[in-house]
Parts: C-alpha cells; sequence; structure tokens
C-alpha cells in the first residue's frame, strides 16, 4: 500500500470524496485550500483524504473516505496515521477531524487513532446540507469535532 499526494488535479477522485461528503460546492472549496493524499493498491486508487492548515499550528483531515470493497481492512486507519506523519513534518501541533453525530462507525475509528471529543457544532448539517442526512437510522444534525495533539 503506497500513500502519495495528488499533485494532478484532474487526477482527484471526485466521486470518492463525495461518499464521505455529499455537497459538491463544499468539497470543490476545500480542494482549493487543502492538500490531497490517495492510497494506492498497485495502481488502482483504494482511499483518499484532504488536510487542511486551519491555523499556524492546526491541520484538519477534511475528507477522508476508502473504495467500498476496501473497506474494513485497515485502510482509512493508515490514511490517518499518514495525515499525522504528514501533520508533525508540517510542524503541526494538532490534528482535527469533524464528522456526524449519526457516522457511528467513523466516531469510533478516530477514536481508536488517538481523537478525542474536542466540540459540537449544533446544526451544522441540518443547516449547510439541502438534503437530510440518515445513518445507522438517526438523523445527521450536529458535527462532532475531535482533535489529535501532536
Ligand atoms: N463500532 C466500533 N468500531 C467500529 C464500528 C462500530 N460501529 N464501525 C467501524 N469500526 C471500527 C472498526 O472495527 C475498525 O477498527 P479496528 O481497526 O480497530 O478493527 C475501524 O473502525 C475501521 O477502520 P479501517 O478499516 O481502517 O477503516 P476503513 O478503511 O473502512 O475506512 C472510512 C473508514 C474512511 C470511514 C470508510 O468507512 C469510508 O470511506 N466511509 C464512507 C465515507 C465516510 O464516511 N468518510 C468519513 C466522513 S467524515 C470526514 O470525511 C472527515
Ligand atoms: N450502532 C447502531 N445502532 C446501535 C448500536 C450500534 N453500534 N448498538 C445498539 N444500537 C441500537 C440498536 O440497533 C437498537 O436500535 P433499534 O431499536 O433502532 O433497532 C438500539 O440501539 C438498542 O435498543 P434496545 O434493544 O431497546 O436497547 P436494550 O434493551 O439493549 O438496552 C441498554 C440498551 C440499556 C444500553 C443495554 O444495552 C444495557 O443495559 N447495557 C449495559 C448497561 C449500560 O451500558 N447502560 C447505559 C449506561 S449510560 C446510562 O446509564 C445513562
Amino acid at each position: 500500500m503506497k500513500i502519495s499526494e495528488i499533485t494532478v488535479p484532474n487526477h482527484i477522485p471526485f466521486e470518492l470524496l463525495l461518499t464521505a461528503d455529499p455537497n459538491p460546492l463544499l468539497v470543490r472549496q476545500y480542494l482549493q485550500q487543502g492538500r490531497c493524499y490517495a492510497a494506492y493498491d498497485h495502481t488502482d486508487l483504494v482511499g483518499v483524504y484532504v488536510l487542511n492548515r486551519n491555523s499556524p499550528q492546526v491541520n484538519e483531515i477534511i475528507n477522508i473516505a476508502v473504495q467500498p470493497d476496501y473497506q474494513n481492512q485497515g485502510i482509512g486507519r493508515k490514511l490517518i496515521n499518514h495525515a499525522i506523519v504528514e501533520s508533525e513534518i508540517q510542524g503541526c501541533r494538532e490534528v482535527e477531524i469533524g464528522t456526524g453525530n449519526s457516522s457511528i462507525g467513523q466516531l469510533a475509528l478516530y477514536q481508536k487513532c488517538g481523537f478525542r471529543i474536542k466540540a459540537v457544532i449544533k446544526d451544522f448539517f441540518t443547516n449547510n446540507y439541502p438534503e437530510e442526512i440518515i445513518e445507522n437510522g438517526i438523523v445527521c444534525r450536529d458535527m462532532i469535532r475531535l482533535s489529535r495533539s501532536l
């Protein structure tokens, strides 16, 4: 498994990024400022994440997605660990990540990777997404913000 930065804009897997964030306008917006990294199984792109500098010493994993056929095989964890090392190299002191109140598996994964809940942005999803999002039988309304110190 190789993870490297995507430097050619039309190599960015937009459809895969939409599985993590269904708002194409937001995805386009953060692709303009963030750096996009991909995991490859030989030549197949199997996972992606976008890392954004929020403030001088704080990075955010703003989007992370693994191709459905490759999920639950440890690739998400490898991408998060790559983002942590990359942020250390960039001189950051903290990495943040945000997800929906209904994203139970994602909340489990991020906490297993050392992230702790820091804040809740109430009604973030109901205010920013036109379509209702339901996961695990739960309406996604609030954004849970997590962070990990480096
Ligand atoms: N309860 C407890 N643990 C759980 C649960 C659950 N309900 N669901 C998942 N997990 C754990 C697994 O047990 C596993 O932990 P382990 O390594 O200790 O066994 C871990 O979560 C999953 O780890 P990986 O296999 O490394 O993750 P994967 O490669 O499947 O990638 C990802 C995770 C990126 C969330 C993937 O499922 C995906 O692409 N989902 C669709 C897009 C998405 O939701 N992206 C995140 C949106 S938020 C954001 O982008 C910032
Ligand atoms: N992901 C998604 N949904 C889940 C998950 C999961 N990982 N785990 C449980 N659920 C859902 C189930 O799908 C079910 O939802 P559904 O009705 O839509 O199918 C629901 O949670 C479980 O509902 P019940 O069957 O009504 O709950 P149960 O009778 O099992 O009681 C309780 C839950 C009280 C938490 C029980 O598991 C228990 O006694 N646990 C040990 C003690 C404990 O942890 N108590 C709570 C501590 S916090 C406190 O006391 C305030």
